[in-house]
C-alpha cells in the first residue's frame, strides 16, 4: 500500500447490519495500530482511514441507537435519515442522499454488508460513481425471488468488486452466476465475530431475571418477514400455532415494529389475537430488545422460532434448536451442520409438531461451521489491505 491513506467508507442502515459492520471497523483500527507499532515511534501514518454512513433505514432507538452503544460503533459521520417507505422510495432516497456524501468523501472503497435495501442502494450509488464496492456476506441465495432480500443480494453481488462469503455454498452460488472467483474470498461470518466478543457480557446480563424466565424453560420467537406478517390470515395462523406451543413451553416474543403494526390491525379487525391477559406469561410480547439482552435470551432458550436470517446462524453456534418458519434458507450450512430446521410456515400443525419434537429431544451440540471462529473481520481487512496495495 502506498503512503497515502486508503479511504474506506462503510454503509449501514438496518438492525442486522450493525453487528456485521462493527467487527470490520474494529479490525481496521487494530490493523492501523499494528502497522503503527511495527513502524515504531514517528513511523508510519494511519494507512486505512474509515468513515461510517448510517442511511437511517432503521431509526427507532431500540432498532438502532442501542446497537451502536452496545456494539461500540462510532457515531456515524453522515446520517442520511431515509426512514421508512416503499422499497422503491427507500432505495431511491439512499441513492439520492448518498451520492453527495461519496462525492465529498471520495472513498477508495465502499463496504456494504448484508442484504437490506440500504445495501443494494449503496452498492449501486458507489458503482455508478466508479467507486469499488466490497460486499460482506456475499453469495447467500434462498432461490426465492419474492423475498426483497434475495433481489438485494443478487444485484449487490453483481456490482461488487470484492465479495466476502460466510459459507462455502455462497462461493458456489457466485460461481454459477458467472462471478470471477478471484473476487470472492471465503472469510467466515462477521456476525459471529460480534457474538464471540459480546457473549461473555451478555451472559452476565439480567434480562432473564427481569423477564422472570428460567434457563431452558422458554422459547424465543421473532417474526418480521413480509410473507409471514403482512398477510392477515397468515399472521393469524402463525399466532394460533404459537399459542398452541405456548401451552407446552412459555414463549417470549420481542415484536418487530412491522409485525406490531400488523398485529394491531389484526386486533382491530378480530379482537385480541395475542398477548392478552388470558395468555398470561405463556406468550409474552415485548418491545424489540437490545443486542445484549437478546443474545442472553437466545443463549439460554430451549428453542427459537423465527423467520430471521441471522438467528439461524447464531442459534447454530449457541447450540439452540431453531425452527425457521420459511420454505427456504439462504444459509444452508445452518441446516446441514447446525441446529436449524425449515418448517413450512403455512402449516400450523407442522409448526406445533416440530416444536413438540424439539422439546422431547435432548439439546443439540453447538456447532461451529468452517471459519466461524470470531476472526472473519481480520481476514476481511487482510484482503482489503492486499487489494489496496495491488493493481485495481
Ligand atoms: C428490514 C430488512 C430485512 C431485515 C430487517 C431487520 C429490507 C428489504 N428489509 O426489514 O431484510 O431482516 O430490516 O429488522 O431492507 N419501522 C419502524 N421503526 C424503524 C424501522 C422500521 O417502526 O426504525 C417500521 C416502519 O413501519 C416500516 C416497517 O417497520 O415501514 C418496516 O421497516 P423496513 O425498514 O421497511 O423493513 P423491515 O421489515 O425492518
Amino acid at each position: 500500500m502506498s503512503e497515502a491513506p486508503f479511504r474506506v467508507l462503510h454503509v449501514c442502515g438496518a438492525r442486522p447490519n450493525f453487528m456485521k459492520v462493527a467487527p470490520v471497523m474494529a479490525a481496521i483500527e487494530a490493523w492501523n495500530a499494528s502497522r503503527a507499532e511495527a513502524a515504531g515511534p514517528g513511523g508510519a501514518p494511519v494507512h486505512i482511514l474509515q468513515s461510517l454512513v448510517h442511511t437511517g433505514q432503521h431509526y427507532d432507538a431500540d432498532l438502532s441507537d442501542i446497537f451502536f452503544r452496545q456494539l461500540g460503533l462510532p457515531q456515524p459521520d453522515h446520517h442520511l435519515e431515509v426512514g421508512s417507505g416503499s422499497h422503491a422510495a427507500q432505495t431511491a432516497h439512499v441513492l439520492e442522499r448518498l451520492e453527495p456524501v461519496l462525492l465529498q468523501e471520495g472513498p477508495d472503497l465502499v463496504v456494504v454488508v448484508g442484504d437490506v435495501n440500504s445495501t443494494v442502494a449503496a452498492a449501486l450509488c458507489a458503482s455508478k460513481l466508479h467507486i469499488p464496492v466490497a460486499h460482506v456476506e456475499a453469495g447467500l441465495r434462498s432461490g426465492d425471488r419474492s423475498m426483497p432480500e434475495e433481489l438485494n443480494r443478487l444485484l449487490t453481488d453483481q456490482l461488487a468488486d470484492l465479495l466476502f462469503t460466510t459459507e462455502r455454498s455462497a462461493g458456489e452460488n457466485l460461481g454459477r452466476e458467472g462471478i470471477d472467483a478471484a473476487r470472492v474470498h471465503f472469510v467466515g461470518n462477521t456476525m459471529i465475530d460480534t457474538l464471540e466478543r459480546l457473549l461473555p457480557r451478555a451472559r452476565g446480563g439480567e434480562a432473564l431475571q427481569r423477564l422472570r424466565l428460567t434457563a431452558r424453560g422458554y422459547g424465543l420467537v421473532t417474526l418480521h418477514r413480509p410473507s409471514n406478517v403482512d398477510d392477515a390470515a397468515q399472521l393469524k395462523a402463525l399466532v394460533g400455532a404459537l399459542r398452541s406451543i405456548s401451552a407446552l413451553v412459555p414463549l417470549l416474543w420481542p415484536v418487530h415494529p412491522r409485525t406490531r403494526a400488523r398485529l394491531e390491525e389484526l386486533q382491530q379487525a378480530e379482537g385480541q389475537v395475542a398477548g392478552n391477559s388470558s395468555d398470561g406469561p405463556r406468550l409474552l410480547l415485548t418491545e424489540p430488545l437490545g443486542y445484549l439482552d437478546f443474545l442472553q435470551l437466545m443463549d439460554r432458550a430451549r428453542l427459537a422460532l423465527t423467520d430471521s436470517g441471522g438467528i439461524q446462524e447464531e442459534t447454530t453456534v449457541l447450540g439452540v434448536p431453531c425452527l425457521t418458519l420459511r420454505t427456504s434458507t439462504e444459509r444452508p450450512v445452518t441446516v446441514t451442520e447446525g441446529t436449524n430446521r425449515l418448517i413450512d410456515p403455512y402449516d400450523p400443525a407442522a409448526i406445533v409438531g416440530a416444536a413438540e419434537e424439539v422439546l422431547a429431544a435432548p439439546l443439540p451440540a453447538a456447532v461451529r461451521p468452517e471459519l466461524w471462529d470470531g476472526h472473519a473481520a481480520e481476514r476481511i481487512v487482510a484482503v482489503i489491505a492486499g487489494w489496496a496495495a495491488g493493481p485495481q
